[in-house]
């Protein structure tokens, strides 16, 4: 068939195959370009691997530092007839493509948060693997289903305590509105902190401990943002937020224990915003990001996903560099998105915009550039107009 985007609001219900695997084959170049991560993993499982930053992280340990790796994500595979979600594309490339340079690349597509995909993923380690050497956990879901209570919890994101009032982008129609958010009750901030706090993780690094599948000194890193002050009620002072608070407290407990166990360590590394099928679906950031990437991009700073993550391991985490912490004991690569001459030009920008300068004054056309990528769309050298197999699976 032949596969053109539908988007409806924040998502894009069909995804290009091809194309999906020229964005990944595009990452890889990258990575391979910067040249060999000294010192980096060799055995990696990374909880959310299909997309986004969890996704660029696998191909930055297979391809910068010939790791072999498990990747776990939750992803629509494709039918007759009918094109997957993007995850699934991208992971039937990457692994394609680890395998072909000799890498083990092993996948399992469903829920992480239930006890029964952590069991696979127990068994796959030790039959394939061996002890993890670095663990990361990059989910964003909507929603979290209790292993022990069955309770499912479903994250929102609000304020808290007040109501909030601030732009927004229809970033399809390109209509700039104001928007109101009534702030979240304590249950739905209990239950966002239940599906994006650091519970889960916790239980992931509990279960390869007990089963003594983490290699001494292991590394687990999971990812925050934290953001300029535009978002702060939406996202580092709302529901979200106060679930990375908790993903922090978790990080502190999962570093005690691994630097008991052959001096391992854990921590967050605060990221830059970018486009993703998570990031797209909070109101207000769009438009941050809109007129973040104006600015990173005409002071030559602009970065994504695999451009972030592929510093976080060669200056920070690997190649004999040294992990900075901030105040709060976080690494931050959004070090650049927060320097005064990024966030000054958008705090001047930010009261200006309207629906008829957005073309102008943002980076309108590079977001939806970047959001269509994200399923396999406007990728260079992919013949759009040819038939193509949409029914994909594993080798
Ligand atoms: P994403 O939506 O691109 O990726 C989410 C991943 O989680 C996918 O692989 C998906 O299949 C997987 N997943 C979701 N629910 C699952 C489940 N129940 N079981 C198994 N896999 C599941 O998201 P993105 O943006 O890469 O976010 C990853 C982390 O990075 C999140 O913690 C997010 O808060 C953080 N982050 C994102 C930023 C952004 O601007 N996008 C900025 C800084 C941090």
């Amino acid at each position: 068939m032949i596969i053109k985007p539908k988007v409806r609001g924040f998502v894009c219900v069909t995804a290009h195959p091809t194309g999906c695997a020229t964005h990944i084959q595009q990452q890889i170049d990258y990575v391979k370009a910067k040249g060999p991560i000294k010192h980096g993993p060799k055995n990696v499982l990374v909880i959310g691997a299909s997309t986004g930053y969890g996704l660029a992280s696998r191909i930055t340990a297979a391809f910068g530092s010939g790791a072999a790796t498990l990747g776990i994500f939750y992803e629509r595979p494709s039918e007759e007839g009918r094109p997957a979600t993007p995850g699934w594309y991208n992971s039937i490339a990457i692994t394609r493509a680890a395998r072909a340079a000799g890498l083990y690349a092993g996948n399992l597509n469903g829920d992480a948060f239930s006890n029964e995909i952590k069991q696979q993923a127990l068994a796959m380690i030790a039959r394939d693997m061996g002890p993890i050497d670095l663990v990361v956990y990059s989910l964003a879901s909507p929603r979290r289903t209790d292993p022990k209570t069955g309770v499912v919890h479903k994250s929102v994101l609000k304020p808290l305590g007040a109501p909030y009032t601030n732009k927004t982008v229809d970033t399809d129609k390109g209509i700039v509105s104001e928007i109101t958010i009534e702030p979240a009750n304590e249950l739905e901030a209990a239950d966002t902190v239940a599906v994006m706090g650091g519970e889960d993780w916790e239980l992931w690094m509990k279960a390869l401990a007990d089963a003594k599948l983490l290699a001494p000194g292991a590394t687990s890193v999971a990812y925050s943002y934290i953001g300029p002050i535009h978002t702060w009620p939406i996202y580092k002072d709302g529901t979200i937020g106060r679930a990375k608070v908790d993903l922090e407290r978790a990080g502190r407990a999962i570093d005690r224990q691994l630097k008991a166990h052959g001096g391992g360590r854990a921590f967050i590394s605060v990221n830059k915003a970018l486009v993703t099928q998570a990031s797209s679906a909070i109101p207000v950031v769009p438009l941050y990001i809109s007129i973040l990437y104006k600015i990173m991009k005409a002071k030559g700073t602009h970065e994504g996903c695999i451009e972030q993550i592929q510093r976080l391991f060669a200056t920070q985490l690997y190649n004999d560099g040294k992990l900075q912490f901030d105040s709060e004991g976080r690494v931050r690569v959004d070090d650049w998105e927060m320097r005064p001459e990024i966030q000054d030009p958008i705090s001047e920008i930010w009261p200006q915009v309207t629906t008829e300068n957005l073309a102008a004054l943002t980076d309108i056309a590079g977001y939806r550039t970047e959001f269509l990528k994200l399923f396999g769309f406007g990728l260079p050298g992919v013949d759009y107009e040819a038939e193509v197999e949409p029914h994909q699976a594993f080798d």
